[in-house]
């Protein structure tokens, strides 16, 4: 356990959100919930989640259902090749027989890419695997101080070897978790409440007066 972990996973148990696809290690249930976020909110994503497992509660019943249906199921979220892209892994899990459980497996799937591998392999496996999404950009770049731009592919490279270092590999689950609701709900894009943050007495940013800077980006 680091310094970060410990401090931001005590955040965590005192301020998290309670999310259905949180009290579940089931890897389908958490596919599901992934693809979703991925390019919607929670607040929005929230009701489809809950309709969409009780329609489809497990892959098999996906993939023997009607595309049409599960479109239907998806009507008003937008991005609809993410459905046809689930409809399409869910029939290839349902040949192949079981969910994959390996990170090579699970990347494969049509619509997961290297975020919701890693979210996928830490929640359901508790593989060592860092999610580095928007919120963990905000976290590292400002509590680090680094401000190399993540939109460019060295700046990418640099953050996913930081994600990697700081990952606690004991309890990644947990860590990932921690670290995402973090940068969604205390260190916000704009105007953070950093008097009351747990990771203020040790954020580079705060000490040198550039975290509204943070992250850099080089194509604005
Ligand atoms: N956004 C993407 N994945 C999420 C998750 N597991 N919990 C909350 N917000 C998310």
């Amino acid at each position: 356990m680091s310094l970060l972990s410990d401090k931001i996973i005590n955040w965590y148990k005192e301020n998290k959100r309670d999310l259905p696809w949180r009290n579940t290690k089931n890897p389908y249930k958490i596919w599901i919930s992934e693809i979703i976020l991925q390019q919607t909110r929670v607040a929005q994503g929230y009701d489809y989640y809950c309709r969409f497992i009780e329609r489809f509660p497990d892959f098999q019943t996906l993939a023997d259902a009607d595309e049409d249906e599960v479109m239907k199921y998806w009507q008003g979220l937008g991005y609809y090749s993410r459905a046809r892209n689930l409809y399409e892994a869910a029939r290839s899990i349902a040949r192949e027989g079981a969910f994959p459980d390996t990170y090579a497996g699970v990347r494969k799937m049509k619509g997961v890419g290297d975020y919701t591998a890693a979210a996928i392999c830490s929640f359901a496996y508790d593989m060592p695997c860092a999610v580095v999404d928007g919120n963990v950009y905000r976290v590292i770049a400002r509590w680090m101080g680094v401000e190399e731009p993540i939109d460019t592919n060295s700046g990418k490279k640099l953050f996913a070897e930081l994600a990697d270092e700081l990952l606690d590999k004991a309890q990644p689950a947990l860590y990932n978790q921690a670290i995402m609701d973090f940068g969604a709900l205390q260190c916000v894009p704009s105007s953070p409440s950093c008097l009351f943050c747990p990771l203020s007495d040790s954020c580079v940013a705060l000490q040198k007066g550039i975290v509204d800077e943070l992250p850099c980006k080089k194509h604005k």
